[in-house]
């Protein structure tokens, strides 16, 4: 049996990415194809987990962090139940809103961005995507997304390291480029320009 794609979006707080993954989520099962989506941090235990330790309600250092997303993310693709791998072979497509790059970008603020890598080694070795989908707009853009205008101080700090975070995700790309299929796109653009542009991309490979 033919196996399904797999493909990641990727982008900073306020890129667009959920719109954009009901667009290609929509023209994919107008064509009638069987598609799953699905997100990181996962829906399952060690996820829920994960998100605890995003809210803040649980404190740990960064690197047990960084540990964690790689855990869910191999529990994401491997478990048996609902596992990303079992869909792929099953000739099912998916998309993941996030996947290891958030990994290399938000956490390598902290820690080593070769230590992040090499902590996801394992689900690199799994699973690769057939493409990933950066939405890419600046701090500055995400941050008046995200606050609408409004002034708080504290927010200042939330720019600067969604800024990093950017930064850390075109490195990741660059360090990349030989083993990995990305796909930049101009989040600026109009949403249905962006649809446009994924779908270009996408539709050759269903
Ligand atoms: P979420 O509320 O789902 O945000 P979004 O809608 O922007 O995707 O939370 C995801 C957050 O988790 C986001 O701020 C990025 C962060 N994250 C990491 O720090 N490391 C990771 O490996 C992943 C997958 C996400």
């Amino acid at each position: 049996m033919k196996k399904g794609i797999f493909i990641a979006f990727e982008g900073i707080d306020g890129s667009g990415k959920s719109t954009q993954i009901q667009l290609l989520m929509k023209k994919i099962e107008e064509k009638s194809i069987r598609c799953y989506q699905t997100c990181e941090p996962s829906s399952g235990p060690i996820g829920s987990l994960t998100r605890q330790i995003l809210t803040g309600r649980i404190k740990t250092d960064n690197r047990v962090i960084a540990a964690m997303f790689a855990a869910d993310r191999l529990d994401h693709l491997l478990n048996p139940i609902d596992g990303i791998v079992s869909k792929i072979e099953e000739g099912i497509h998916v998309i993941s809103d996030r996947y290891y790059f958030s990994s290399y970008a938000y956490h390598s603020v902290d820690v080593p961005m070769d230590w992040v890598i090499k902590t996801n080694e394992e689900s690199a070795k799994v699973l690769r995507p057939d493409l990933t989908v950066f939405i890419d707009i600046s701090a500055k853009e995400a941050m008046d997304r995200i606050t609408k205008n409004r002034f708080h101080t504290e927010l200042f700090e939330k720019e600067s390291r969604l800024s990093k975070v950017r930064e850390n995700y075109l490195k990741a790309f660059e360090l990349m480029k030989e083993e990995e299929k990305v796909l930049i796109v101009d989040g600026t653009k109009t949403p249905q320009e962006i649809g446009n542009i994924i779908w270009q991309a996408v539709e050759p490979m269903l």
